[in-house]
C-alpha cells in the first residue's frame, strides 16, 4: 500500500466508526426503546423490601422467584431490614403496624423510596390505634383504586373452559368459620333459611372442612352462599373465587352494590341478593329455577377462566411490574380517611338486613 492510500484507508475507517457510534446514539433518541415502560432488565432490578412478613409468616424468597414463577423481570424481594438504605419502596403489612412495640425504620429515608401500605383485609376487620398519616406514598390493597391493585381473584379471557354441572346433589350451601350474630350476613342468613334449607359446614357449624375438601364439597351444590363478613367497596373475598367460581356453584353474594361487583365479573355470573325485595323472594327464586335457567349462569365460563391470586410474593412482584406507571410524587395525607372513604359499598343491603357491623 502507497503511504497515500493508506491515510485515505484510515480516514474512512475513522469515518465509519464515527458515523456508526453517531447512529447508534441517535437511534436511541428516535427510536423508543424496546420494553421502554417496563423495567428494564438489563438495569439493576428493583429493591422491594418487605419490612415484616404478612402475618409473621415467613416468606420463601428463592433468587429471582418473581421471575421464576411469575414472569416479572428486574424485581429482587428482601425481608431483610439491613437492605432499608439501597430499598427502592418499602413495605408495611397493616396488622403488624398495629402491635405494641412496632418499629418502624428508624433511619432517614433515602429521597425517592417509596413506602406501601399493604393490607387485604376491610376496614372492618383492622384496628386503627397509630397514626398513619403523610406516611405512605403508595397503597397496595383490594382496592381497585390503591397503586399496586391485588384482588383475590380475577376473570382472565379464556376460551371455552366447560363445568360439568350434572352431579348437583344439594341446593344451597354456606361455609363460615367467624360467625357473628350482628354481622349483616348472619342475619340474613336466619331470615333465608326459614324459607330454604341451607347446609351450613365450617367452624361455626359443628362440620369442619378439610381444606382440601373445601371446593369438592361445595362441587356438589347448585348455588353458594358468598356473603363476605363486611360490606365494603371493591371488598370481594375468596367466598366468590373460590368458593364459588372455582367449585362451580353460582354464587349468591352479600357484599358491596351488583355495580361494584360488575365491575369485575359478568352481570350474568352470580346472583345479587339486592337483586330481590326479600330473602324470602331470593328462595323462591333459587328453588324453583328451571334447569334452563340455571346453566345461563355457567355461560360466561365460554369466555373467561378464574385465576386466584393467594400468594403474597406475586402481589409484592407486582409493584415492580406496575412500578414505571406509578406516579413518582404521591403522599397519603390522610389514609385513615382514604380507607373509609368508598362510596360504591352502601346502598347495596335490601331494608332491613343493614345492621351494625362487628369484627370477625
Ligand atoms: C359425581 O359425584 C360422585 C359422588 O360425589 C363422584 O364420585 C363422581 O366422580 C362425580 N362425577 C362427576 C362427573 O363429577
Ligand atoms: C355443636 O355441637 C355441640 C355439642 O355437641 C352442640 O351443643 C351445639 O349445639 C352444636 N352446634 C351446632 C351449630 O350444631
Ligand atoms: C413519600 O412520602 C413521604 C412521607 O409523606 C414524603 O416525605 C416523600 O416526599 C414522599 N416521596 C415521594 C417520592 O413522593
Amino acid at each position: 500500500m502507497s503511504p497515500l492510500r493508506r491515510v485515505c484507508y484510515w480516514l474512512a475507517l475513522g469515518f465509519l466508526f464515527v458515523m456508526v457510534s453517531l447512529f447508534w446514539n441517535i437511534r436511541s433518541i428516535l427510536l423508543p426503546l424496546p420494553g421502554s415502560g417496563e423495567v428494564d432488565a438489563s438495569s439493576d432490578p428493583l429493591t422491594i423490601l418487605i419490612w415484616h412478613s404478612p402475618f409473621h409468616k415467613p416468606m420463601e424468597i428463592p433468587g429471582n422467584v418473581c421471575q421464576d414463577l411469575y414472569d416479572i423481570s428486574g424485581c429482587r424481594l428482601t425481608t431483610n431490614q439491613n437492605e432499608f438504605n439501597r430499598a427502592d419502596a418499602v413495605v408495611f403489612h397493616h396488622k403488624e403496624l398495629q402491635e405494641k412495640g412496632y418499629e418502624f425504620p428508624t433511619g432517614e429515608r433515602p429521597s425517592g423510596q417509596k413506602w406501601i401500605w399493604a393490607s387485604l383485609e376491610s376496614p372492618t376487620n383492622m384496628n386503627f390505634n397509630k397514626n398513619l398519616n403523610n406516611l405512605f406514598n403508595w397503597t397496595l390493597s383490594y382496592r381497585e383504586e390503591s397503586e399496586i391493585f391485588v384482588p383475590y381473584g380475577a376473570m382472565v379471557p379464556h376460551s371455552s373452559t366447560s363445568h360439568d354441572i350434572s352431579n348437583k346433589t344439594g341446593l344451597v350451601t354456606w361455609v363460615v368459620s367467624h360467625y357473628g350474630r350482628s354481622q349483616v350476613r348472619a342475619q340474613f342468613v336466619k331470615e333465608f333459611s326459614r324459607h330454604l334449607k341451607v347446609d351450613i359446614y365450617g367452624r361455626a357449624s359443628n362440620k369442619t372442612l378439610c381444606p382440601s375438601c373445601l371446593v369438592p364439597t361445595i362441587a356438589r351444590y347448585k348455588f353458594y352462599l358468598a356473603l363476605e363478613n363486611s360490606v365494603h367497596t371493591d371488598y370481594i373475598t375468596e367466598k366468590l373465587w373460590r368458593n364459588s367460581f372455582v367449585a362451580g356453584a353460582v354464587p349468591v353474594v352479600l357484599g358491596p352494590s351488583r355495580s361494584n361487583y360488575e365491575k369485575f365479573i359478568p352481570s350474568d355470573s352470580f346472583i345479587h341478593i339486592s337483586d330481590f325485595p326479600s330473602p324470602k323472594h331470593l328462595a323462591d327464586f333459587l328453588s324453583s329455577m328451571s334447569g334452563q335457567q340455571y346453566s345461563q349462569y355457567f355461560r360466561w365460563r365460554e369466555r373467561y377462566a378464574v385465576k386466584i391470586y393467594n400468594d403474597w410474593r406475586e402481589r409484592f412482584c407486582l409493584i415492580c411490574a406496575k412500578y414505571p406507571m406509578l406516579p413518582k410524587r404521591k403522599i397519603y395525607l390522610d389514609l385513615i380517611g382514604w380507607i373509609w372513604n368508598e362510596p360504591l359499598a352502601k346502598q347495596s343491603i335490601p331494608n332491613g338486613h343493614r345492621r351494625a357491623q362487628t369484627q370477625g
